[in-house]
């Protein structure tokens, strides 16, 4: 299958500092649900940062459908179908489940359609609709993730970038978050998350991603890296956590 994004050999860093990505690659395919794994450090989070924008690339190339995304700002990298959920999550705690929607489509012209996209939104997420005139700060976390996942559709994005989504999550509210990604998925979406408890990425995953010391160890079928006696040593917790 024809690759939707291609992220080639990239070197990143904080301003003038060290190069924090150096050799880091991605290839992500259309619809599937992308799980990018390795230690605390790695420089995950730097990645996604470098894919929408808000981190200049030095090095390599960001390709979304041909077109070279490396050098574009985060707004025009957003108009291009890339949506990114920081670990944060990047709500606005004092505005309205309502407003944080409607803040989400700030790039879509005409209010009439934006309302109509959150209306859309509202719809398919019953939770979000029963509490839409609630401030978001008042939410749990599970909530906010909730509105912080589904305020991404508004652009009707092509991907979707979740650093840790399930962070701080209780398990049964984790499985929900995994469910709205396979639902993201099902609809041509195609997500790239970033997870902290890389087993259970995997699992919910189709491909997956090693990345160490900034650069990609390896790449390939979420069910191949799990069966992998190395990566499982390194990456997953050793053969116990696998079983
Ligand atoms: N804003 C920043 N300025 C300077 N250095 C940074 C900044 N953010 C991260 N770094 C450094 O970049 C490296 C990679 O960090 P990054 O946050 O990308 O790792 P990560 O794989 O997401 O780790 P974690 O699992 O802890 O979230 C670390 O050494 C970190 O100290
Ligand atoms: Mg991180």
């Amino acid at each position: 299958m024809q690759e939707l994004l291609q992220v080639t050999n990239i070197t990143a860093g904080y301003g003038d500092g060290p190069a924090i990505l150096d050799g880091a690659s991605l290839t992500v395919e259309p619809g599937k649900v992308h799980c990018i794994i390795g230690p605390n450090g790695a420089g995950k989070s730097t990645l996604m940062k470098s894919i929408c924008g808000m981190l200049k690339i030095r090095k390599g190339d960001v390709i979304l459908k041909g077109k070279r995304l490396n050098g574009m700002r985060p707004d025009q990298i957003l108009r291009e179908g890339i949506c990114f959920v920081p670990q944060e999550r990047a709500l606005f705690a004092k505005m309205t489940v309502r407003e944080n929607l409607r803040m989400g489509g700030f790039i879509l012209d005409g209010q009439k359609e934006l309302y109509r996209r959150v209306d859309e939104i509202l719809e398919r997420f019953p939770m979000l609709k029963e509490k839409a005139d609630q401030h978001a700060g008042t939410m749990s976390g599970g909530q906010q993730q909730t509105l912080a996942m589904a305020r991404t559709l508004i652009i009707k994005p092509s991907i979707v970038m979740l650093d840790e989504p399930s962070l701080g999550l209780a398990p049964k509210v984790i499985q929900e978050m995994f469910d709205i990604m396979k639902m993201m998925s099902a609809d041509g979406i195609t997500v790239l998350l970033v997870e902290q408890n890389a087993l259970m990425g995997l699992k919910n995953s189709d491909w997956g991603v090693v990345l160490d010391l900034g650069r990609t160890l390896f790449q390939g079928p979420a069910k191949d890296i799990l069966a992998d006696p190395r990566i499982r040593e390194l990456y997953l917790g050793g053969k116990k956590a696998a079983a």
